[in-house]
């Protein structure tokens, strides 16, 4: 048994630290190693426990409701307010979608407006469910257009979205505005707090500016927000809160039509361990509205001074609302390169692909933990952005570009992704045929430029059958 536990050890060491507040994205860390090992002990407990049934493990019921109950207080719910726990923000994204729909039945082609900031996760939903997504674009500040998403609604609307803030640029968008047209045409209005739900309203107490976006504002009919994010809980955890029990009742799902028990679920799963849930709940009841003020003071002292602290060459896209900042060169380095000199460095910062004619970004998740490396962190993009200086920018050969603004997404063939992985260096031994040879180079650089070049699309596409390569069976 110890050989298995080494092994596993062993293969961990080549993830990403969840720990130490170097790595800027996927992971949030308080920087407490009690409130890790809460976590990890409360998962442990209830690894086996069965969240289907909530009348035969009644403690995953009462953890639920305590964490619901928590989560309204915070985000100023009336007394109405239901919620239940998910497994993510996703899986929010796609249920709110999902009862937004479900509560028009007489809308036959329904539609949401979203903007164009809005999560991915809004077009799975769109792609899952049938709903197409009007995007519209952000104004200059990079938040919704107001007028646009009012042009966007017509009689086939059954969602407005807005952010709390959105993940790559970090601002909230108008949500008064948003809900209020939404309301006014009795359409639902939902608010993806998931990355910053549990984190803004702390910052409201501490005496900072934020703009509303909570149940406080009338029109909002839901709202998304992640535990296993700024609530510095295990991964696995996400709440979706509906204003009134009437607006959460499409997302249930019963089936009595068949010789087994009653299928009866609130969320997507139906079998679903009742770790994450415990992890979740251990975590909320250990730091307490005491604790998060203490992380949110200690995660805002990051951003502010990161911000303030930024190397020449490099500056905010937009001032951040929240604890996420977009990062941009003043031309003179390449963003992506900057990622590499600091994966080099320690340091994981996440590349965002250019958009909508803007140029590439680089995207910092700030947590608490990052308060105690920000010197560090200010002195290592400062020498990222001399190396990428010096280096020059990821440069894609001309015929490949050429090659690449040719492609039609639709029509490639497996042997043209294989092709054009292996010409990004993703695929390092095409001849060995699909199920091995797939590596990360050292520097992604020159992948990401070339990805970079691709559309959304053709990007998509390529991605997919990267995925689809790295999902093979490892056989005896
Ligand atoms: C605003 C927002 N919505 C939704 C999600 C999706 O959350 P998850 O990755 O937990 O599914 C994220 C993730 O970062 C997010 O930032």
């Amino acid at each position: 048994m110890r050989d298995v536990l080494a092994r596993l050890a062993e293969l961990q060491a080549g993830d990403l630290p969840v720990h130490g507040g170097r790595t800027l994205a996927y992971v949030y860390d308080s920087g407490l190693p009690e409130v890790d090992r809460i976590g990890r002990e409360a998962v442990a407990a209830y690894a086996g426990s069965n969240g289907l049934d909530p009348t035969s493990f009644p403690s995953l019921l009462a953890m639920e409701n305590d964490l619901v109950g928590f989560a309204c207080d915070l985000l100023d719910a009336p007394d109405s307010a239901v919620g239940s726990v998910t497994s993510g923000g996703t899986e929010s994204v796609l249920l709110a979608v999902q009862g937004a729909r479900d509560s028009r039945p007489d809308v036959e082609s329904p539609s949401m407006v979203v903007p164009s900031t809005v999560h991915a996760a809004f077009h799975k939903a769109a792609h899952y469910f049938g709903v197409s997504a009007r995007v519209v674009p952000v104004g200059a500040d990079f938040r919704a257009d107001v007028a646009a998403t009012a042009a966007g609604v017509d009689d086939s609307t059954v969602l407005v979205v807005g952010s709390a803030p959105s993940y790559a640029h970090g601002v909230v968008d108008d949500i008064p505005s948003l809900a209020a047209l939404a309301a006014a045409r009795g359409i639902r209005c939902h608010v993806d707090a998931c990355i910053g739900g549990w984190v803004l309203p702390y910052a409201g107490r501490l005496g900072r500016s934020v703009p509303s976006w909570s149940f406080a504002v009338d029109g909002v009919t839901s709202i998304s927000v992640d535990t296993h994010k700024y609530a510095y809980a295990p991964k696995g955890t996400s709440l979706l809160l509906h204003r009134s029990p009437e607006l959460r009742r499409p997302q249930f799902f019963a089936s009595a039509d068949w010789p087994g028990y009653t299928m009866l679920n609130a969320t997507m799963q139906s079998t679903k361990s009742g770790g994450p849930l415990a992890g979740a709940w251990a975590v909320v009841q250990h730091l307490g509205h005491e604790g998060y003020e203490s992380l949110a003071a200690q995660v805002f002292e990051a951003v502010d001074r990161i911000a303030a602290g930024l190397p020449a060459g490099l500056h905010v896209v937009v001032p951040p609302d929240s604890t996420l900042l977009a990062l941009a060169t003043d031309g003179t380095s390449d963003a992506f390169t900057v990622c590499d000199e600091m994966r080099g460095r320690g340091w994981y910062v996440q590349p965002q692909m250019s958009y909508a004619g803007a140029a590439p970004t680089i995207h910092l998740s700030v947590s608490a933990a990052t308060l105690a490396c920000v010197d560090d962190l200010l002195a290592d993009l400062g020498g990222s952005v001399e190396a990428a200086r010096e280096a020059g920018p990821a440069s894609v050969d001309e015929g490949v570009a050429a090659f690449i603004a040719a492609l039609d997404p639709s029509a490639l063939t497996d042997a043209d992704f294989d092709g054009l992985l292996a010409a990004s260096g993703l695929l390092a031994d095409p001849s060995a045929g699909p199920t091995v040879g797939l590596v990360l180079p050292p520097r992604m650089a020159p992948v990401n430029a070339m990805l970079d070049l691709a559309s959304p699309a053709l990007r998509e596409a390529l991605l997919i059958a990267f995925l689809d390569r790295l999902q093979r069976p490892a056989r005896g």
